[in-house]
């Protein structure tokens, strides 16, 4: 990377899904350093599985037996799942992180390891250079900072900045299908950042304090001022600003087999344009839509009502899948009414009602519940039951 900074990852050209969760459709790559100086740094580690071609990155740079430090940024496994294997061809390495990085690596690794916690701002000299160490909680998760190293203007971000992206060559200006990386570039950002948007903020206001002209991340390629860095910071900057809104949004998502749900849907949008005039209030059949669009105007609504009807003694398989997109952190508390219509006993709104709950959400009720195709006194009570929930949105 320069004349004394090495990188030591893997490539996973060949992964499609990551984390279980995440397509990665242009695989992905788990990105190591190595820092020679008096001392020797190691930055991040790997996934576990890959730990054969691992180290052998590493003793093309240095024998194991010469690292001082393992910086540790970030804890999740793929990061730190070769921590184990590691540690016992490093004898005399120290591992520098934040203080909740210091739990979790102990259970990670389930062995013990000589371990300094890195306060914010601290400095450690490794000879000529000087790692600092910038605390940046919850880039993704508690334990997360970023390491400056002043000499070389470079910081290490792991996943901060990074993607699922992969080609030979780990440079942004070497990427040969620049459209597949910005593709990567967003949908990284979306799954891994987008919960954690005032976080961003706050980590790219510490990035602008910092003389940086290199980025190292731990997931795809290396971004540099003359290449892709500012508008990658830029890009950040616009995805994570908050969004003003003109409107109160309550969209209603819905399934229907016959058609009764829907009819359900249709009164709830008549009863809440009826209470809010001015809002926005869609219906959007999950069926007929992209989960990812779904996923975006669940989590960006004031409020939202979601109707399932009952199969099997169940919600549907899309009504569980759009909640699967749910974002956790930012949805406590917003309110949200459950509906639908069943033939047979109806378990499917309550399973919906009690994993909203789960999720802090604020539930309304027990939700309502017609049986078959919704007749006039049922479509009344049901009008009532959307009013109410309107009504609590003034
Ligand atoms: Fe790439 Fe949050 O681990």
């Amino acid at each position: 990377m320069t004349k004394d900074v090495y990188s030591v990852g893997v490539l996973n050209p060949n992964l499609r899904v990551f984390d279980i969760v995440m397509a990665t459709d242009y695989g992905t790559s788990y990105n190591s350093y190595i820092i020679k100086d008096e001392k020797t740094a190691l930055v991040e580690t790997c996934h576990a599985r890959y730990f054969d071609e691992y180290i052998e990155n590493i003793r093309q740079v240095v024998n194991p037996e010469e690292i001082d430090y393992i910086i540790m940024n970030h804890t999740e496994p793929d990061h730190s799942g070769a921590l184990e294997m590691l540690l016992s061809l490093c004898p005399k390495a120290e591992i520098v992180c934040s203080r909740a990085a210091s739990i979790y690596l102990k259970k990670i690794s389930n062995r013990e390891f000589p371990v300094h916690v890195a306060t914010d701002g601290e400095a450690l000299s490794l000879g000529e250079k000087e790692l600092t160490f910038i605390s940046a909680p919850l880039l993704h998760w508690p334990d997360s900072m970023f390491t400056y190293l002043a000499s070389e203007k470079l910081l290490f971000t792991c996943d901060f900045l990074g993607a699922h992206y992969c080609e030979p060559r780990m440079k942004d200006t070497c990427i040969t299908h620049p459209k597949a990386y910005q593709k990567a570039f967003l949908g990284y950002y979306q799954a891994i950042f987008s919960p954690f948007s005032k976080y961003v903020q706050a980590g790219l206001k510490k990035m602008r304090a910092l003389d940086v002209e290199l980025v190292c991340p731990s997931h795809g390629p290396t971004l540099c001022k003359n290449g892709l860095l500012n508008q990658a910071m830029a890009d950040y900057d616009q995805w994570s600003a908050p969004v003003k809104k003109e409107r109160l949004t309550v969209p209603v998502f819905y399934c229907s087999a016959y058609g009764y749900t829907e009819e359900l849907a249709e009164e709830a949008r008549r009863v809440l344009k009826q209470v809010h005039p001015q809002a926005e209030v869609e219906l959007y059949n999950i069926i007929e839509h992209p989960m990812d669009s779904l996923a975006l105007k669940l989590n960006s609504a004031d409020a939202f009502l979601i109707g399932t009807p009952t199969i099997n003694r169940d919600a549907v398989p899309p009504v569980w899948q759009l909640l699967s997109h749910v974002d956790a952190v930012n949805n406590v508390k917003k309110p949200v009414a459950v509906f639908g219509s069943y033939g047979w006993t109806g378990e499917g709104v309550p399973a919906v009602c009690q994993r909203l709950a789960t999720l802090k959400f604020k539930v309304q009720g027990d939700g309502y519940r017609a049986v078959f195709k919704p007749n006039e006194q049922e479509l009344r009570d049901f009008s009532a039951f959307v009013e109410e929930f309107a009504q609590s949105l003034k």
